[in-house]
């Protein structure tokens, strides 16, 4: 498992999977927000890809995110996109709406940065998101991720579009730090 201050990071159980498609993607709004793809009922039969992982995939390294006090699940976390010849790849992550606004989404951040820039050995981390989700700009630029850029009126989330902001972290700023 990888540790931060207050959360760990380990692989994901099989039962962790119907509490996390319950709590991140059962409701639309958040479910909406949180995803590129349509919002539509997954059934708890299917395989659902969001959650289920495939260790075969090599560019896509899934954790599921426990509080390290009580062992307590609290969300997901992932680097997506992983490009070994560029050395970069993309960076996410879901907390239960329990486990928001208590310090966890920043910990989170920074265990990833820990196992992108040491553990895999990559150049460059990106995180895309909504540019009214404030808690995620914060989490990243808290971590040292600087905003590179908005793509305007890039998302269609409930029936609007929404700006995204682009924010990436470089290994040599990310090691001045630590
Ligand atoms: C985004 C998310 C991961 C952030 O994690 P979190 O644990 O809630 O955030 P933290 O408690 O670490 O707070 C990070 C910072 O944002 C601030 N913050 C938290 N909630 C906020 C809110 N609703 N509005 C404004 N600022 C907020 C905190 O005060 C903190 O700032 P500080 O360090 O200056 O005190 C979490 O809220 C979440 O899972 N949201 C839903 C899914 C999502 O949006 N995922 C990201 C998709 S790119």
């Amino acid at each position: 498992m990888l540790k931060g201050e207050k959360v760990g990071l380990r692989a994901r159980y099989d039962e962790d999977i119907p509490i996390l498609r319950t709590e991140l993607y059962d409701d639309v709004v958040n479910g909406s927000r949180a995803e590129s793809r349509p919002w539509r009922p997954i059934s708890p039969s299917s395989k659902d890809r969001r959650l289920f992982v495939d260790d075969s995939e090599e560019g896509h390294v899934p954790f599921s995110v426990v509080e390290l006090a009580g062992d307590t699940l609290i969300g997901i976390a992932n680097l997506w996109g992983i490009d070994t010849h560029h050395r970069s790849a993309h960076v996410g992550l879901g907390l239960l709406p329990s486990a928001r606004g208590k310090g966890y989404g920043s910990d989170v951040v920074a265990v990833l940065c820990h196992y992108g820039f040491v553990v895999r050995g990559l150049h460059r981390l990106q995180i895309e998101t909504l540019a009214d989700n404030f808690a995620m700009l914060r989490a990243a630029e808290r971590n040292g991720f600087v905003r590179e850029g908005v793509l305007r009126k890039s998302a269609w989330v409930m029936g609007e579009f929404l700006d995204d902001v682009l924010l990436g972290l470089l290994a040599e700023e990310w090691k001045a730090t630590h």
